[in-house]
């Protein structure tokens, strides 16, 4: 904001051009990490709700049929449940006690009318990892297009949106790409088009009161988040600089650490994949007998531990894992956490869990 402190795509004066290149330096930087050959198919948004929205409500028609899962965020729940009002119809196939969502119950659900099928590569309650390879390539195979929420994955796991196949990938900017909170993207297929969800100022065909036709400009009216657009590029740096595997690595030791040490605690239940799977980072337990507000609120007040409890915006993941409707406590240690953390984190744990 000190440096280049106006809109991009506007006016032609300096400043102007300066924000306009930080702008396609982190669309072409991101459209790469994440093997989308066209980087104007690279949408800014401010969240990966915003992405989810735009990529639904752009796509679907009456009479269309939606396979998605009892997985799901709300981000995705709640604009597949209002397109349901629109004579939409979806199928929230039922996901496993771990999470998990076999693709043949996601086959048997396929129509001759289903346009899209939707879901999340990775829970942010369970850390639970879908088949998205074998998932893409069977919606393929039925003529739908694929939309991932890559919310819990994207920076995580390496993901390569053309080989895999996705039409449509919806991802935050401020989780594992270490972005400022509003920050988001969509990337859209080479074959996909969308109607956009909002119309208006493009900085570009200003004659025109139709809605340009050109990418990314057709799904961008408004001003760009650019501090927030200039801070994922230095995000997604970091994430280059440091490599996607060594964060990785980090990352899997200390949800090691805190999965060994909640087994430890009797009685306590520790839901999601079972030791050994392959998983994210987000881990969902509950302390025996206790109630997880409860619980988060002596982390938080007695220990300065963040902690999210509840449902976590996924009440149908709640019901899949027998969490409902209490939820759970969900820990998800990232890269700058250490195991001296985790250490007091699991001491603090079992205080609370002994007091009882
Ligand atoms: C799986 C999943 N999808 C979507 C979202 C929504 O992301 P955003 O906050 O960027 O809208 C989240 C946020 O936690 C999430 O975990």
């Amino acid at each position: 904001m000190r440096e280049v402190g106006v809109a991009p795509g506007r006016g032609g004066y300096q400043q102007g051009l300066a924000a306009a290149r930080i702008v396609f330096s982190a669309r072409s930087a991101l459209a790469e990490f994440f093997g989308v050959t066209d980087s104007s198919r690279l949408i800014f948004t401010h969240s990966a709700t915003e992405s989810l929205n735009i990529a639904v409500n752009g796509l679907l028609k009456p009479g269309d049929h939606v396979v998605s899962s009892t997985m799901e965020h709300n981000a995705l729940v709640r604009p597949l449940h209002l397109m349901r009002g629109r004579g939409v119809e979806v199928t929230f196939v039922q996901g496993q006690p771990d999470g998990s969502v076999r693709v043949e119950d996601i086959a048997a659900a396929l129509r001759p009318n289903t346009r899209l099928v939707a879901l999340a590569h990775c829970s942010n309650v369970t850390g639970t990892l879908q088949p998205i390879g074998e998932i893409g390539r069977l919606a393929r195979k039925c003529g739908a297009r694929f939309l991932v929420d890559a919310a819990q994955s994207a920076g995580y796991f390496p993901i390569d949106v053309g080989e895999l196949g996705i039409d449509l990938f919806a991802a935050p900017g401020h989780k594992g790409l270490f972005a400022p909170p509003g920050t988001g993207i969509l990337a859209l297929g080479p074959e996909v088009e969308l109607d956009p969800l909002l119309v208006g100022g493009t900085g570009s065909k200003a004659s025109s009161p139709e809605q340009p036709e050109e990418l990314p400009d057709r799904f961008e009216s408004g001003t760009l988040n650019t501090p927030g657009i200039a801070g994922l590029l230095a995000g997604l740096e970091f994430v280059k600089e440091t490599g996607l595997g060594q964060i990785a690595e980090k990352e899997h030791q200390l949800v090691e650490q805190v999965l060994e040490g909640l087994r430890a605690l009797p009685g306590t239940v520790v839901y999601g994949p079972g030791p050994g799977a392959p998983r994210g980072n987000a881990i969902s337990f509950n302390l025996a007998g206790q109630d997880p507000a409860t619980v988060g609120f002596l982390l938080d007040r007695t220990y300065e531990i963040s902690v999210r409890v509840g449902l976590h915006c996924a009440p149908d993941v709640h019901r899949t894992i027998g969490s409902y409707p209490a939820g759970t406590v969900r820990v998800s240690p990232g890269y700058f956490t250490s195991a001296q953390d985790i250490e007091y984190f699991l001491r603090a744990l079992k205080e609370i869990a002994d007091k009882r």
